[in-house]
């Protein structure tokens, strides 16, 4: 038996473009995906019968990956993420799997999470009609806060590359550490709107948006910008200047069209309390995230406006493979 733990992200600044190359800065949550895999005499998921074809992140690293022919195995899935709501579950999914699955065939041997990141990569864009960034998938795998870009980012710790090859052509990502430094009196509250959303379709949505006007491309290249005035107050600790680019990061994603009136209200809710908000991940619903002092404050307001809160600090640690319960 094996059991591992991914956690979900939450994008500071720079969804969607980021899938053009532009930068993205992500930090990993407290919550995620635990999974436990054990031998077993049948598949089965969740007490139920595997049925591969409706999980794909699953069966994509088992048979593409690891290409796994060993005896069937057990899967127990606890998810502490909203799903298809921009945490990153499917990518913390991803990672789990990876992990329990590197355990169970190899015990004992370092789990590399740059290879980890790899794999989680890879079943997402298999998951996302080959268009998806490593970006939920680094910052599961890595842990604490990470910068994608197209290109190399000054100032911050280069860790892998990663590249693919979509519909839209090749590819190519630096996936770094962002330098910060320690921040322990602001805290992240995520609210989620009710409404999943997958990543997939509103990936695909910009992608039609910029073919049929590619005036909007502005609207990326803007959020490229914003990112880069993010980060820079981010890594001076200056976080009034990260909640202004929040801000100003989710009026550029609501001219690409990801908003939706559901994410509207809960940001406009957590405002009054909040050093800046924005959708996070896909928009189309999913969640949004407040940067606070005051995160009971902002749950609250959240909860007042119809919305389901997640306190998370600031970032956390990466995927791991936990101990076994005796
Ligand atoms: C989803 O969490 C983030 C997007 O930028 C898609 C991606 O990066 O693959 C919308």
């Amino acid at each position: 038996m094996a059991r591992a733990f991914a956690p979900g992200k939450c994008i500071l600044f720079g969804e969607h473009a980021v899938v053009y190359g532009q930068p993205a800065v992500a930090v990993s949550i407290n919550a995620g995906v635990e999974i436990c895999v054990k031998r077993s005499d049948s598949w089965v998921l969740e007490g139920m019968p595997f049925e591969p074809s409706r999980h794909p992140h699953i069966s994509h690293i088992l048979d593409d990956i690891f290409q796994y022919s060993g005896v069937p195995l057990e899967i127990d899935v606890k998810s502490g993420l909203f799903s298809a709501a921009g945490l990153g579950s499917s990518a913390a999914l991803s990672n789990a799997m990876g992990a329990a699955l590197h355990e169970l065939t190899n015990p004992g041997e370092k789990l590399d999470l740059i290879s980890l990141a790899r794999m989680g990569h890879s079943a997402e864009a298999n998951a996302q009609k080959g268009r998806a960034s490593p970006t939920d998938t680094a910052t599961s795998a890595l842990g604490g806060c990470i910068v994608v870009s197209g290109n190399r980012v000054k100032g911050a710790e280069h860790v892998f590359d990663a590249k693919l090859e979509t519909p839209d052509g090749s590819r190519t990502w630096s996936i770094s550490r962002a330098v910060i430094p320690e921040i322990d009196d602001v805290w992240l509250v995520l609210g989620f709107t009710g409404i999943g959303s997958p990543t997939g379709k509103m990936v695909a949505g910009v992608s039609k948006l910029l073919k049929e006007d590619p005036q909007k491309m502005v609207e990326i290249e803007a959020i490229g910008a914003i990112t880069n005035a993010g980060l820079k107050a981010l890594s001076e600790g200056h976080m009034e200047g990260v909640g202004e680019a929040m801000d100003a990061c989710h009026e550029r994603l609501r001219n690409i069209g990801v908003s939706c009136p559901e994410l509207e209200s809960l940001i406009t809710a957590a405002k009054g309390h909040s050093l800046g908000a924005k959708l996070t991940g896909a928009g189309g619903g999913g969640c949004m995230v407040s940067l606070t002092r005051e995160p009971k404050r902002v749950a609250e307001c959240i909860e007042i406006a119809g919305g389901r809160p997640l306190i998370s600090k600031f970032s956390s640690g990466g995927a791991r493979i936990l101990k076994q319960e005796n």
